[in-house]
């Protein structure tokens, strides 16, 4: 019998008696197995297409696992699906396996190339007694005559001139930034003109080099925000920069240096010279802005909540000490607001958030969460909350980045409350990153280990559940089997925490849509951008009631979007405009002050909220254990 996987077009022959789970393995299509198969984790989902045979009949566990809707929509786990005939299925977008890269990715960017930085090939005639011309004379007559008309030329390339000229036999290649002439090479480099786009994260710093000959992206490098030294968050930073000059100075060349390190390493791992780098555009929230320009935050913090600048800034990067080519230039994009940034600006540049006819809600998910909604009937807003570090990996007894080692999904068998886990690399766990805490989060609720307040349910008669010095904890990892040597647990502050971190998320989202005025089930498109969002499972974060309770398809993983549009930003002049569009016309919606926001938060302190009836399906799984 075949066995047919619609959406990667592949198909194989395979005998009776087999899984629909070990004929995408045998195929190597990349179905989502956290429990290995036991038919625990409920996460192989596929929907069947179609079948020459009766399909054989539900499993208790499948109807424990799968929602009534699910069923009804021919939805099955692979892992208990053993089909008698040939076969047809498709793989649901959140049933295929993600495995957490250390790498920043996003989307492809599909901008026609137009950067602000080009170069021009010029055959000048040589000086001569007879003709003594000065050389910056000659380059411009050079330029005027090739179209390039009230062209400047900075003081850079005009310290450059005379010997470029000299040594390129009068053939050089002039560099343009907007209309100015920033640098001047011997001989003819047009192939050799690179750029940047960085998203300056305050945890991660994800760094893009891309030929601005060709618009391809050459090499990606990332790292942790050397800032982490001056505080784990940016509100401990801003505290800290507050002290005086001196200190915001340190913040700023921590930023700096980052940048340079971040340069070195791209252009080594692409053989190129760092003064073949001629523009760098970075976006980040407000913080990381003031912090790279060297301004102050002191009234970022204070009410009212005030940036220094929302207008894009270009600088001659050598200014600020970035060290690319001498006469390249550093642009950051415009802000928003003191807590939405030209990050915020990038994810809704590279979501084209403008354009968006539809409902569309944007979430990115950090230590400071931002949120847009648009629609063409609506316009677009946006909101920040500060849901703190729990999801980032801090705050939390086992948490971390995600990095190797880290749990990054995990299910409990909700009969003998076994974990099952998979870590970053494969490697023994060493702790908890934010994806592994929403499967655990969601899936001790799925057992009943927690209720909806939402404590342990010290009752329960579970191995894993034990009183520990802090309260009452579960254990996810024993000893014997980490790669640290103690068990690793879920204490009852890490719930807290957890809860606190998705109750701030979850009270932003509503009281946004509430100030548009549009109901949750009238969005069509929920985007996820950053690391986090992409490689979290969406409908465990339904469960927690982090996500509204859409519909899956309706969830879609973008990426560091952040990062895309700091590319769009860099490969196309015209979308620097329409940034600067977007932070202009963005509607900012304050929650700080919301009258709302207290009671909305203590609503969303429950799992996954205090009205069930928000959270239809989660209200299933709970009336399904409470039957068991
Ligand atoms: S792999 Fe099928 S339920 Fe876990």
């Amino acid at each position: 019998m075949k066995i047919r996987f619609e959406d990667y077009n592949v198909e194989g022959e395979f005998e009776e008696g087999v899984t629909v789970l070990e004929a995408s393995r045998r195929l190597g299509v990349d179905l989502e197995s956290i429990c290995g198969g036991k038919g625990i984790c409920g996460k192989c989902k596929v929907h069947v297409v179609s079948s020459m045979e009766p399909i054989p009949r539900v499993s208790p566990a499948e109807e424990r696992l799968l929602s009534r809707d699910e069923l009804d929509r021919g939805v099955r786990l692979a892992c208990l699906l053993r089909p008698r005939g040939s076969l047809v299925v498709r793989v649901p977008l959140w049933s295929r396996r993600r495995v957490q890269r250390l790498q920043v990715e996003g989307l492809e960017v599909g901008v026609p190339l137009k950067p602000l930085t080009r170069k021009v090939l010029l055959e000048i005639p040589p000086a001569s007694l007879e003709d003594q011309e000065p050389d910056d004379d000659r380059l411009l007559r050079e330029l005027e005559r090739q179209g390039y008309k009230g062209v400047k030329v900075s003081p850079n390339a005009l310290g450059r001139l005379p010997d470029s000229l000299r040594e390129g036999d009068w053939r050089v290649t002039a560099v343009l930034f907007n209309g100015e002439v920033v640098e001047v090479e011997p001989g003819d480099t047009r192939r050799e003109l690179y750029g940047a786009a960085v998203d300056l994260g305050s945890t991660k710093i994800a760094y893009y080099l891309v030929d601005l000959a060709t618009g391809k992206l050459v090499h990606v490098e990332s790292m942790v925000n050397p800032q982490r030294e001056y505080g784990e968050d940016i509100m401990t930073r801003m505290t800290y920069t507050n002290r005086g000059r001196r200190e915001l100075s340190r913040l700023h060349r921590a930023a700096v240096e980052a940048l340079n390190e971040l340069t070195r390493r791209a252009c080594k791992a692409a053989g190129i010279g760092l003064n073949r780098v001629y523009e760098m555009v970075v976006v980040g929230n407000t913080v990381m802005h003031h912090f790279l320009h060297g301004f102050t935050t002191r009234y970022l913090s204070l009410s009212p909540y005030v940036q220094a600048a929302r207008r894009p800034i270009t600088v001659d990067a050598g200014r600020l000490g970035v060290r690319i080519n001498p006469g390249g230039k550093l642009h950051t994009l415009p802000t928003i607001r003191s807590f939405v940034g030209a990050d915020n600006v990038a994810v809704c540049l590279s979501a084209g958030i403008f354009e968006a006819e539809e409902p569309t809600l944007i979430l990115d998910i950090g230590t400071n969460t931002e949120i847009d909604f648009g629609s063409g009937e609506h316009g677009v807003y946006a909101t920040s909350t500060p849901s703190g570090p729990a999801f980032e990996g801090w705050a939390t007894k086992w948490g971390m980045t995600a990095s190797e080692g880290a749990i990054e999904r995990a299910s409990i068998n909700p009969y003998t409350y076994e974990v099952s886990y998979r870590t970053i690399g494969g490697e023994p766990p060493r702790g908890i990153c934010g994806s592994g805490f929403i499967d655990l989060l969601a899936e001790l609720v799925k057992c009943g280990l927690i209720g909806p307040r939402p404590g342990f349910a010290a009752s329960r008669d579970a191995e894993r559940l034990r009183r520990g010095e802090k309260g009452m904890e579960f254990v996810v990892a024993w000893a014997d089997e980490t790669g640290v040597g103690e068990d690793i647990v879920v204490t009852q502050e890490d719930i807290n925490e957890l809860v606190k971190a998705k109750a701030a998320i979850h009270a932003a989202i509503t009281l946004l849509l509430d100030h548009v005025g549009v109901e949750e089930s009238r969005i069509e498109r929920l985007l996820l951008a950053g690391a986090f969002g992409s490689y979290m499972d969406a409908e465990n974060a339904q469960t927690i009631g982090l996500l509204p309770e859409l519909d899956l398809e309706k969830v879609i993983p973008i990426g560091n979007a952040a990062g895309t549009g700091a590319r769009i930003a860099l490969l196309n002049e015209d979308e620097r405009a329409k940034a600067e569009e977007i932070s202009r016309k963005v509607r900012f919606i304050e929650l700080a002050t919301h009258p709302k926001f207290v009671r909305e938060y203590v609503n969303s302190m429950y799992l996954p909220y205090k009205d069930l009836k928000k959270y239809p399906r989660t209200a299933e799984i709970l009336a399904k254990l409470a039957e068991k």
